[in-house]
């Protein structure tokens, strides 16, 4: 199923797409913001990894789109436990860096948050970014994650180990930040 946001369009991941997170991670600069790393992802490796990719029960990916600019970036949810009604979030990222600090991360979240609390049941997101990634805890506080802890010295890029601060965002948060903001009120 299609979600709409305010600003975005969450859609299935579709085979035109993925140049497009191929071109991304291959950026130093985009994995010097990002927990993980990656090996040089050449054309072949990332249809292979298309090829045998789908949503499944445990997984969920989305393309993020945009009227004016089409796909623009992915998000999703992972380790998804139907047991105990937790989750992952997965490889937030706006592509195209002319349009980033527009909200369009706050919104692919807000809408994500919706379909996991409102739709999937879910009562919990994990989610955790670099101590020094300020655009990627900024959204996480705009959405309603806590920080919860720190991993200290959990990764290391540039010649350093770095912190990881690690979120969570409870069904509850969700739903207080929602009190205070009226998310979805102007929403068509
Ligand atoms: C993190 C990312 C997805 C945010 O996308 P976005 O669409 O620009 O996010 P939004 O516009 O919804 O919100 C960004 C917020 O961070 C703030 N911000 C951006 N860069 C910042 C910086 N260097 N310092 C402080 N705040 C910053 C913006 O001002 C905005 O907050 P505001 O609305 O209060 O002004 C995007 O920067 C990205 O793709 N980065 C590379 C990948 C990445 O880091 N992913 C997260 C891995 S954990």
């Amino acid at each position: 199923m299609n979600l709409y946001g305010k600003k975005v369009l969450l859609r299935a991941v579709e085979a035109e797409d993925i140049e497009m997170v191929r071109q991304l991670t291959n950026q130093p600069d985009y994995e010097k913001m990002i927990v993980g790393w990656t090996l040089p992802l050449s054309t072949k490796d990332q249809k292979e990894w298309y090829q045998g990719f789908q949503n499944t029960m445990s997984t969920i990916r989305f393309t993020i789109e945009t009227e004016a600019d089409g796909p623009v970036g992915m998000i999703g949810i992972g380790e998804i436990d139907w047991k105990n009604g937790t989750a992952t979030g997965l490889g937030m990222r706006i592509a195209k860096k002319e349009i980033r600090t527009k909200g369009l991360a706050t919104d692919a979240w807000m809408t994500l948050m919706r379909y996991a609390f409102e739709e999937l049941r879910l009562n919990r997101i994990n989610g955790s970014a670099l101590s020094y990634n300020a655009a990627s805890l900024r959204v996480c506080e705009k959405v309603g994650f806590k920080v919860e802890g720190t991993q200290r010295q959990a990764v290391y890029k540039n010649g350093e180990f770095h912190d990881v601060v690690m979120l969570g965002c409870l069904k509850e948060d969700y739903e207080q930040l929602l009190e205070s903001n009226h998310y979805w009120e102007d929403a068509n």
